[in-house]
């Protein structure tokens, strides 16, 4: 029996999370991590149902792995996931390649269901639980300067576009201090950086304390450690979290906070539960009040019975609010959601020329955005090497904007100052700031 477990995984970053849960799960049993999935004995797949083609990138990624079966016919392969969740038993029935389905609450059957497959009985888990959240499992993680931690699970919100809800279950916390010793370990291990995650953390709760609470213990543990959170929904985020962002200096000032829509007709056929008006009167209350915030969003073109003018009032409120950045998808019902009942009656054509011309004026304005910061200095937390040239190191700064810069002496983790003296719509380039001044010191000397 080959223990070697190659993990591939789509979707949110919930789901890397829920992959480091896995391979938690997994390497307290004896299972090691394969390299590559050649490698190993069991191949699992942990995937998105968010829009139809997440689900198909999938589907043919199983066809590969039908020909790595073929040729060594002992290796088992898992799918788990939100896939899991929706498709349950026809996954088995669908796709013979299939040996296992397992849901994103029933991770901790793994083990037991997987020892099962390997005698040839295939296995199915999809129960979806209102507790579980794996607060005692410890998740495997490399070393490295950035982590993800699921502050909570599932999603009570019901937009009625969306397949979360059914796929992860109803919403669930894990503990203030469950969360804050996981930090504080991160921290010991030398990570610079974490990212608490939730569908809605606005809505975090464990009985006694909300997400402003979470996250001002979480930036208590280590002031040099920076903390980012997502997603935000525009209901409920608070005025308290809000002031609790201004007054942290390692809370990044910087909200992924998606509007979905700039009509109220389609926001509220969407069930989103908020007006445009709240929206915008939100985001001047955070530009108010943290200065220098990055905002970004998520955008559906071409929701059922959505016209040129509510797609107009789009185009108008990103004008307006002139995001730093913005993911903008396609409409795709989704079996089981509530929409998926309305007819999908924008033709295909025209969600596309409007996803256009939503990508359109945003890659504009996140370029005029980028530029308007050529000559600052900005703090750059370097991830790795750019992926263009070994000589370069790639970084974030505190609003998650990436930065290219020369190496220097900087490695993965180093925190310096860059001065920004080129831009593009997604990347900033810079030079360190001190080499900068010392090269000025030089020429005037
Ligand atoms: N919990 C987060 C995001 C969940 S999914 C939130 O509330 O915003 C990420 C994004 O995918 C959503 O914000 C939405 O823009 C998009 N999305 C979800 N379902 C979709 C669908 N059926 N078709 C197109 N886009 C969808
Ligand atoms: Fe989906 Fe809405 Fe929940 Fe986000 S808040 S996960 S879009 S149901
Ligand atoms: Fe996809 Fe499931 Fe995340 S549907 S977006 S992997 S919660």
């Amino acid at each position: 029996m080959n223990r070697k477990v190659f993990i591939e995984t789509y979707g949110c970053q919930m789901n890397v999370a829920d992959t480091e849960v896995i391979l938690g799960i997994l390497t307290k049993e004896g299972y090691t991590p394969a390299e590559k999935p050649e490698d190993a004995g069991l191949i699992l797949v942990n995937t998105c149902s968010v829009r139809e083609h997440a689900e198909q990138r999938v589907l043919g990624r199983l066809g590969e792995l039908r020909r790595i079966k073929r040729q060594q016919p002992g290796v088992l392969v898992g799918l788990l996931g939100c896939m899991a969740e929706r498709l349950r038993g026809s996954a088995l029935e669908q796709e013979p390649v299939i040996d296992l389905v397992v849901g994103p609450d029933e991770y901790r059957k793994l083990p037991e269901l997987i020892d099962r497959a390997f005698e040839g009985e295939k296995g199915i888990a999809v129960r979806l639980s209102r507790v579980e959240n794996y607060e005692d499992i410890v998740p495997f993680r490399a070393d490295g300067v950035s982590a993800w931690i699921s502050v909570m699970r599932g999603c009570d919100k019901f937009c009625s576009f969306c397949i979360v809800p059914f796929t992860r279950g109803r919403e669930r916390s894990r503990s203030l201090d469950g969360v804050v010793k996981e930090v504080e370990s991160l921290s010991a291990r030398g990570f610079k950086e974490v990212t608490l995650l939730g569908q809605n953390v606005n809505s975090y709760s464990d009985g006694k304390h909300d997400f402003a609470d979470l996250l001002a213990a979480a930036a208590r543990v280590d002031s040099t450690m920076r903390i980012r959170f997502t997603t935000s929904h525009p209901q409920d985020l608070s005025g308290k979290l809000i002031s609790t962002i201004a007054s942290h200096e390692n809370i990044c000032s910087c909200i992924h906070l998606p509007v979905q829509s700039g009509s109220n007709r389609i926001l509220g056929l969407m069930n989103r539960t908020y007006t445009r008006e709240h929206y915008l009167s939100l985001v001047s209350a955070i530009r108010r009040e943290i200065p220098g915030v990055a905002l970004s969003t998520d955008i559906i073109a071409g929701f059922p019975t959505e016209t040129d003018e509510d797609h107009r009032m789009t185009l108008d409120l990103l004008r307006e609010v002139r995001f730093d950045g913005a993911f903008m998808f396609n409409y795709s019902p989704r079996e089981g959601t509530p929409s998926y009942r309305m007819s999908d009656d924008v033709p295909a054509e025209t969600k596309t020329r409007r996803l256009n011309e939503i990508i359109s004026i945003q890659k504009d304005i996140s370029l005029e955005n980028n530029r308007a910061l050529i000559g600052s200095t900005v703090t750059v937390l370097v991830d790795g090497e750019s992926k263009r040239s070994a000589d370069y190191v790639m970084g974030r700064t505190g609003t998650n904007k990436i930065v290219i810069f020369a190496r220097g002496s900087n490695k993965p983790g180093s925190c310096v100052p860059v001065t920004i003296h080129g831009a593009s719509p997604a990347t900033l380039f810079g030079n360190l700031a001190s080499e900068f001044s010392a090269d000025r010191e030089a020429m005037s000397a």
